[in-house]
């Protein structure tokens, strides 16, 4: 199957070279080719240019020629933070943050993550599946090609292993590029209350190994934060993920800052993710590693937390990606173009360094920056053509508008 996208007003995030992560600088710029064509073939990307250089068709075999007149082309949002495998929603908690209870308060009152996993115990595989594939569905048609899908409501074995392998038949039956994180570690569950060490050992010693030797995980992941995992227990978890293969992506900084960014960044994490609570100490840390913070804005607008310090972060020289943390306690929103648009009204980001962090950055947070969040030859034809546009901060502009017309992923046109 092959594709040839022509007549492209403009060819947004063209990068000749695979880039591993933009630094804060780059993520300023945004490189484009004005009225260009674009052709997939197998999947890939294959070529593209100017009009003006433009050889022509010469093998119509196969071919499906797309006319892009006045239209934008992107590569597709790379989503690096999800929990979106989850048995139902929590609108109740919605209320009573309403009423005024913060999210701690509710998770304290048994509500939160705890409430999520009793729903979860008890629901079966399929189910689990069926109403994580609509949410993938729709969020591949909110523009996003590459997601990060996080365990963490199950919190015993069985019930992990079970959200696990819904990840894993997501990503043998869609089309979206899926990256798979261990959180058994999400919170201390009531039969361990008053043993927590124990649910740790269960954690590290039985856990671990069966996900290494089923490979259901890419990476492994701690909420670590006053009432949930201490800095300390943190490390040994990361430490036991490591040895099994699975590098760290750690949630930190939500409520406290609490010496979690510093444990992560020794263990060379691959994302440390929130950061909406930053002390002086946190920012030095960050400076020159190998760890990306992944900022979570569709958090702080949903549960009325800061926002994360985007431009301190930037001042200080440091890069970071953009995701929804789509859940259904703090965040129950998959949508990247309104993280986008968040990133712009609240972070004050420009739209280039949104759309930066929300595509190449975010391919860097899950490890799959070699094959999506950007176009060039050779990657993923994980793409979207939006309607006709008139220009780049259209799109946070103006939010909640669905600007998407054309959706291809590995070179097929998923829906338009
Ligand atoms: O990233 N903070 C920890 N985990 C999720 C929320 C999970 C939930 O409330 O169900 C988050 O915000
Ligand atoms: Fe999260």
């Amino acid at each position: 199957m092959k594709i040839l996208i022509k007549n492209i007003k403009e060819l947004f995030q063209v990068r000749e070279v695979c880039i591993t992560r933009l630094s804060a600088a780059e993520m300023s710029n945004m490189p484009s080719i004005k009225n260009a064509w674009l052709a997939t073939e197998n999947g890939i990307i294959v070529g593209y240019g100017a009009m003006g250089e433009w050889t022509g068709i010469t093998d119509w075999t196969d071919l499906t020629v797309i006319d892009a007149e006045e239209k934008f082309v992107f590569p597709s949002f790379c989503d690096s933070h999800t929990h979106l495998i989850y048995a139902s929603s929590r609108e109740n908690e919605f209320e009573y943050r309403i009423k005024g209870l913060s999210y701690e308060q509710i998770a304290e009152k048994g509500g939160g993550i705890l409430n999520s996993a009793n729903k979860l115990r008890t629901s079966n595989e399929d189910d689990l599946f069926n109403s994580a594939m609509q949410r993938i569905n729709a969020i591949i048609k909110t523009g996003t090609g590459a997601v990060e899908i996080k365990s963490g409501y199950g919190l015993d074995v069985d019930s992990e292993l079970k959200m696990l392998r819904v990840i894993k038949r997501i990503k043998e039956q869609s089309p979206i590029t899926v990256k798979t994180t261990l959180l058994a570690a999400h919170a201390i569950p009531n039969e361990y209350k008053n043993n927590r060490k124990a649910y740790i050992k269960l954690i590290t010693d039985t856990l671990i190994p069966l996900v290494k030797e089923e490979c259901l995980a890419d990476f492994i992941d701690v909420f670590c934060e006053r009432n949930y995992f201490t800095p300390e227990e943190t490390r040994e978890i990361i430490f036991s993920g490591n040895e099994a293969g699975l590098r760290a992506k750690i949630h930190v900084n939500q409520f406290s800052s609490n010496g979690g960014i510093q444990v992560a960044v020794k263990e060379n994490a691959l994302s440390v993710d929130h950061l909406e609570v930053m002390h002086e100490k946190d920012f030095s840390v960050l400076k020159n590693v190998n760890t990306i913070p992944c900022l979570l804005p569709s958090c702080s607008f949903f549960i009325g937390i800061p926002y994360a310090p985007a431009q301190n972060l930037l001042h200080n020289n440091i890069p970071f990606a953009l995701a929804t943390d789509y859940n259904p306690g703090s965040s129950p929103s998959g949508s990247m173009p309104f993280v986008i648009s968040l990133a712009c009204i609240k972070m004050k980001l420009t739209p280039e360094q949104a759309i930066n962090a929300a595509t190449l950055n975010g391919a860097y947070a899950m490890n799959t920056e070699n094959e999506t969040g950007s176009i060039t030859i050779g990657k993923k034809a994980n793409l979207f053509i939006t309607k006709p546009l008139s220009s780049l901060a259209y799109l946070p502009y103006a939010f909640t508008e669905n600007y998407i017309d054309t959706i291809i992923l590995n070179g097929k046109i998923v829906n338009s």
